[in-house]
């Protein structure tokens, strides 16, 4: 049975669009696994593009606005692309699924704590960076 994972907003419009064009990509993938038993490796790499771009926008507004868990977070994106980069060369099958689950963790920790800070900063520094 196929099961749809679906990522909680974290209240900022640019990101939480990513998180659900993300998801909406890895769930088509996840779907396409589980009914003919194989992924395609060039949609897996594409969709691991994306979340690049994602996590680099992430941090680059985490640099603007002086984010004070950068660094961590930073760590955070780095070990979960390097993961999923990994699991992606072992070519097993199941990739989209993991890494499903792997970004819910992280956007319900770094990225809700993000999302928080984001909505705290200045209202005219926010609304000049995220549109919000
Ligand atoms: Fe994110
Ligand atoms: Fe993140």
């Amino acid at each position: 049975m196929t099961r749809e994972v679906e990522y909680a907003p974290i209240g900022v419009p640019q990101f939480d669009a990513d998180h659900r064009s993300i998801a909406a990509r890895l769930n088509a993938l996840a779907r396409a696994a589980d009914h003919h038993g194989e992924e395609s490796a060039e949609e897996a790499a594409a969709i691991l593009a994306e979340i690049e771009e994602h996590c680099t926008r992430e941090e680059l507004l985490m640099a603007e606005l002086s984010y004070r868990d950068r660094e961590r977070h930073l760590l955070a994106h780095e070990d979960m692309l390097a993961a999923a980069r990994e699991d992606l060369r072992s070519g097993r099958c199941g990739w989209a699924r993991r890494v499903l689950r792997t970004l819910a963790r992280h956007q319900f920790t770094e990225d809700l704590l993000f999302g928080i800070a984001i909505t705290a900063a200045e209202p005219k520094e926010r609304e000049r960076k995220t549109g919000t």
